[in-house]
C-alpha cells in the first residue's frame, strides 16, 4: 500500500487548517511537517506550538521531519505536542540508537533521514531498530527543488536492506516528487511519498493527491 503524506511547506500558512482538511478529505495519509532550525539546514521552520495546533484540526498521524541540530533536545517536546512520526537526521545525531529509543520510549515511531550523499550502508547496524527511513530525493532545505535522479539507486538498495529485516519499516522519500517522479520512486522500492509543491501548488488537491497514489498502478514489480 502507497500512503501520500502532503508537506504543509508548500501550504498557505494563512489558512492551514482548512488547507489540512482539504488534504484530509483529498485523501492523504499522513501530514508530513518539516521543522528546520536554520543550523542544519539554511531556512527556518516550524516549533512544537504548530504542531500542537495543526493536532486539533486533523486526526491524520503526523509525520514530523526534524532538520535540526540537537534533535535528542527536542523529541519530547514534539511529541507531546502530538507528533506521530518523529524522524532524524542520521548526520545530525552521534548516538543514533540513544534518539532512536528516546523517540520509542515515550510511544513515537521512529525514523531516520538520510542525505542524497549519505550511503544506505551508514543503517545496516541499526536498521531493525527503525519503524521509518526516509531517503531525501533532494538536498533538505527548501521546497519546490528538482528530485535527484541518482537517489534511485538508494531507494533500490535501502529497500534490499529492509527485506533483510523482514520487518514492517515503512520505506518514505522527500523532495521534487510529482506524477511523474512518484512512478520512479514506487519502482525503486518507496511506499510513502511526501509531496509539497505537486500538491499545494496544484489546481486541484484532490485530484493531484489521486494522481500521486494512481502512479502505484504502473508499478513493475
Ligand atoms: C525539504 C523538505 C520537503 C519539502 C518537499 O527539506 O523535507 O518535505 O517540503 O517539497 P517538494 O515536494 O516541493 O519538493
Ligand atoms: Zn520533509
Amino acid at each position: 500500500m502507497i500512503r501520500i503524506a502532503p508537506s504543509i511547506l508548500a501550504a498557505d500558512f494563512g489558512m492551514l487548517a482548512k488547507q489540512i482538511t482539504e488534504v484530509e478529505e483529498g485523501g492523504a495519509d499522513w501530514i508530513h511537517i518539516d521543522v528546520m532550525d536554520g543550523h542544519f539546514v539554511p531556512n527556518i521552520t516550524f516549533g512544537p506550538p504548530i504542531v500542537s495546533s495543526i493536532r486539533k484540526y486533523t486526526k491524520l498521524p503526523l509525520d514530523v521531519h526534524l532538520m535540526i541540530e540537537n534533535a535528542d533536545k527536542f523529541i519530547v517536546p514534539f511529541r507531546t505536542a502530538g507528533a506521530d512520526n518523529i524522524s532524524v537526521h542520521q548526520e545530525s545525531c552521534p548516538d543514533l540508537r540513544r534518539t532512536i529509543r528516546l523517540i520509542k520510549e515515550i510511544g513515537g515511531k521512529a525514523g531516520v533521514v538520510l542525505k542524497p550523499a549519505t550511503p544506505v550502508k551508514t543503517l545496516e547496524s541499526i536498521i531493525e531498530e527503525i519503524d521509518l527511513v526516509l531517503i531525501m530525493t533532494v538536498e533538505p532545505g527548501f521546497g519546490n527543488q528538482k528530485f535527484i535522479q541518482n537517489t534511485l539507486q538508494k531507494i533500490i538498495e535501502m529497500r534490499r536492506l529492509i527485506e533483510l529485516t523482514k520487518k514492517e519499516i515503512f520505506l518514505e522519500v522527500d523532495g521534487g516528487i510529482d506524477r511523474i517522479t512518484a512512478i520512479d520512486v514506487i519502482n525503486a522500492g518507496a511506499d510513502v511519498l511526501v509531496a509539497g509543491t505537486s500538491i499545494f501548488k496544484s489546481d486541484s488537491i484532490k485530484t493531484a493527491i489521486s494522481s500521486l497514489r494512481t502512479a502505484a498502478i504502473g508499478k513493475t514489480k
